[in-house]
């Protein structure tokens, strides 16, 4: 192989520059000419790619975002769309695609493959919600911005002895706000996956005061079965004892340079990801299972849904009281 293209795509992630810097330079090394497609499907569609050298990659791995940047694009959901982002790949002369992004995003790669073009995935979303791979590339460093947001609101949430309600991101999946909560001490964690009634919320709550805690936090995930709104409407009607704050933490979570766990995953991911491509491979996702790289298909990625351990809920439940 002697060319091939990577891209950012679905949201950003801190890491995504360190696995591009690892891609080109895993390239390079073995006489491949990457190029960087810019701003995801919707680039690739326009023919918005350049080539990239060690040069260009230099000085990024501590930087948060993607140098490439990145989009969310429906025209590339369609068949003229894919076969559109065909042509304009042979135009350029490139022989396969690396992508790293989110579930969707490796769903557009798949696509890619079906079409004939050799693709690999390299997870990298802060939701941790994609198959196949324990962490995924910027999970690391949005549990610890959290976790400093949760640290710094607990101190205020102390003094004036009120309950905090901390949304945090995920879209679906409860693993930023249950390990956010565990490790924050969180009094409380809602999740998407683990429905926890308003009622049961606030006799939770009033329990917590009634026991003397000077304050409450509550964790919940933006895709909680009620939105955190709903919820401090709620509680502020049924007077569980604490005044009641919220803080809805947002794209905070996205930003920030990433952590040493996010450089050398996505170090290391970048480099399997090129070491698979050169060999010959296609249509898997390279993850992290235990200490071993793997190669997951990305049909089982696609379709397979990750699922967080009910040992966390547990922990989480017993370690509030
Ligand atoms: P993420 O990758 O973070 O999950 P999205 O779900 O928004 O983010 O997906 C990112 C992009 O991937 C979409 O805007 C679209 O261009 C592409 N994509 C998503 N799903 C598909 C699909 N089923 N087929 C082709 N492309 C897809
Ligand atoms: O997938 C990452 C994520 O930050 C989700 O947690 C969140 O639901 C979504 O992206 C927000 O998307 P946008 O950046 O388009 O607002």
């Amino acid at each position: 192989m002697k060319r091939i293209a990577v891209m950012t795509s679905g949201g950003d992630a801190p890491g995504m520059n360190a696995a591009i810097r690892a891609v080109v330079r895993a390239g390079l090394e073995h006489g491949v000419e990457v190029y960087g497609i810019r701003q995801a499907y919707a680039g690739l569609l326009a023919g918005d790619m350049e080539r990239l050298t060690s040069r260009e990659v230099s000085g990024i791995l501590q930087r948060g975002g993607t140098i490439l940047q990145t989009a969310r694009n429906e025209e590339f959901k369609t068949p003229a769309g894919q076969r559109k982002a065909l042509r304009r790949l042979n135009e350029r002369g490139i022989e396969g695609v690396i992508v790293i992004g989110g579930d969707g995003s490796l769903r557009g790669a798949l696509a890619l493959h079906q079409l004939g073009v050799p693709v690999i995935g390299v997870p990298g979303s802060i939701d941790n919600d994609i198959y196949g791979t324990d962490m995924s590339i910027g999970v690391d460093t949005a549990l610890n911005t959290i976790l400093d947001a949760l640290d710094r609101l607990r101190d205020t949430a102390t003094s004036h002895n009120r309950c905090f309600l901390i949304e945090v991101m995920g879209r679906n999946c409860g693993y930023l706000a249950l390990m956010g909560g565990i490790l924050g001490g969180a009094e409380i964690v809602i999740t998407p996956e683990e429905g926890v009634s308003m009622e049961q919320v606030a006799n939770q709550l009033s329990d917590a005061y009634v026991r003397g805690k000077a304050h409450a936090i509550a964790v919940i995930a933006e895709g909680a079965p009620y939105k955190v709104m709903e919820l401090e409407q709620y509680l502020k009607q049924h007077h569980m004892g604490f005044e009641i704050r919220v803080s809805i933490l947002g794209h905070v979570q996205r930003g920030g340079s990433p952590t040493a766990f996010d450089r050398l995953l996505a170090t290391s991911l970048g480099v399997e990801a090129m070491r698979r491509m050169i060999r010959g491979e296609s249509a898997v996702m390279v993850g992290r299972q235990g200490r071993e790289n793997v190669a997951v298909p990305l049909e089982e990625v696609t379709t397979r849904t990750r699922t967080i351990s009910r040992d966390y809920y547990e922990l989480a439940y017993m370690l509030s009281r």
